[in-house]
């Protein structure tokens, strides 16, 4: 099999080695993959020994393995959690039925694309953030870029695995296509925006793996409802490593604050940026700029394709089964704010054509609490500072709200208001340009950065001040 041991090159759970249809097909797959990350992987750092997490098995406990590895000799592995041969489809028109083992024919468009859809972020995110691990704070956050870049590697495994093994030769057409967009080419763009905007700066990527991994969250939650059993099994087992990834970007948020907050205090004149620091409004601007962004990426408020995906059973709610015991979602509505005209309009929606919203509220609430514990932060540092999350109507580019006007608190505002004042809500080119010229990688063991707290932890029992990264 062309030099390819399977067991010890590519761990997996779903019996590789006796399936010399998937065998071939990753035969053909896998170099390119290689080609690709030695392109578009993290810049001139595949020769460095990092101390990475791999998965090894889909067992909860002692599913992870941490040694030194170059990434390049990573084992991407294809795993999905335990089947449950019972599983039933839990919502919409089929519930009930037993999950499907194969991709049922009227669906196989449909599915196909929501599967492209989110595997297209994966790789999409590796390319955006490649050049960071040289600007890192420390090595820890060095060695965690390197993490979320290889973990996201094996998402897209885990997605093409879908497409070669239920798709034919369109599902090995679309793995070759998520190889050859580039995110950020005007040619050939990744498929979501957000996953087209640059990541140069480390406030940036705690922004990103925050709120955009956070929306992947949802959705991977979602789709884990799926009737297709396969899809709900792989991304299930995907959201045990997105976890880390948002704790990557909930906890470099805070130390980011902390030091703030701390700068702010050491100065004389309340200036962080005297003091060589990020001040707290542009922590803010940042923030305001990603969640908005990120919204976007749950899609138009009133959808009739997130009613078919719910109605088919593709895709269900967050903590479908779980949490709701109604789950043909038919004869209910949610009120959804409209402006039209220059008005708001409260309309009644039926509540199929509403699940992008729904999915969107439960996102919100997920970054209000993280928020919150960012405030206290601050507040604990002696610093009197909310941070908050801007309206849902700020700054819109897809859905109801896009195209109009609003500021932070979601009030509707001139076009010539809004752009006299985005200096003070959204990023600038100084602000950026002020960010780059302080981010300077930290190499030391145990040293980082002055313009952000160190991590109140290691990695995987480690000591902050362990040799993450042998550079
Ligand atoms: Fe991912
Ligand atoms: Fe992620």
């Amino acid at each position: 099999m062309a030099g390819i041991d399977y067991e010890s090159k590519i761990p997996n759970n779903v019996n590789l080695s006796d399936d010399r249809r998937l065998q071939r097909a990753l035969e053909h797959w896998q170099p390119s993959y290689l080609k690709w990350w030695q392109e578009m992987g993290p810049d001139g750092m595949q020769e460095k020994d990092i101390y990475l997490r791999t998965a090894i098995s889909a067992d909860k406990d002692g599913w992870a393995h941490f040694d030194y590895v170059k990434m390049p000799d990573y084992r991407w592995g294809i795993f999905l959690s335990e089947r449950d041969p019972e599983r039933k489809i839990n919502f919409g028109d089929h519930l009930g039925q037993p999950a499907w083992q194969e991709v049922p024919g009227e669906f196989r468009n449909t599915l196909r694309r929501i599967i492209v859809t989110q595997g297209d972020t994966e790789p999409a995110s590796v390319e955006q953030q490649r050049q960071l691990w040289k600007t890192a704070p420390s090595l820890y956050d060095m060695r965690n870029v390197c993490q979320v870049n290889v973990e996201e590697g094996r998402h897209l495994w885990a997605m093409v695995y879908l497409l070669h093994s239920y798709f034919g030769a369109e599902g090995r057409d679309e793995a070759e296509e998520l190889l050859a967009r580039r995110s950020g080419d005007p040619d050939k763009p990744r498929i979501l925006d957000a996953f087209n905007q640059p990541c140069d700066d480390w406030l940036s990527f705690y922004c990103f793996t925050m709120f955009a991994d956070r929306d992947g969250k949802f959705q991977l939650h979602s789709l884990s409802e799926s009737g297709f059993d396969p899809l709900s099994r792989t991304c299930k087992f995907m959201l045990t490593e997105e976890a880390h990834h948002m704790f990557v970007g909930d906890t470099g948020l805070e130390r980011v604050l902390r030091r703030s907050a701390q700068l702010t205090l050491l100065d004389p004149s309340g200036d962080a940026r005297a003091q060589g620091g990020i001040d707290l409004e542009t922590v803010q601007k940042f923030i305001n700029f990603w969640f908005s962004y990120c919204l976007d990426l749950f899609g138009s408020e009133i959808s009739s394709n997130a009613a078919d995906f719910f109605a088919a059973g593709l895709k269900g709610r967050f903590m479908e089964e779980k949490n709701y015991t109604e789950h043909t979602a038919l004869g209910q509505e949610k009120r959804v704010t409209l402006w039209k005209d220059g008005k708001f309009v409260d309309e009644s929606v039926a509540l199929r054509n509403a699940m992008n919203e729904v999915l969107r509220d439960d996102y919100i609430d997920d970054c209000v609490n993280a928020v919150r514990r960012w405030s206290k932060a601050v507040k604990d540092e002696g610093v009197d500072f909310e941070v908050t999350l801007p309206s849902r109507r700020f700054h819109r580019h897809q859905g109801i709200y896009a195209g109009a006007f609003f500021n932070p608190a979601g009030e509707p505002i001139s076009q010539a208001e809004f752009e006299a004042q985005a200096a003070q809500w959204l990023p600038t080119d100084a602000d950026k340009a002020y960010l780059r010229g302080i981010m300077h990688g930290v190499y030391e063991p145990g040293k980082v950065a002055n313009w952000i707290a160190p991590p109140r932890r290691g990695i995987n029992g480690q000591e902050f001040t362990y040799e993450y990264v042998k550079l």
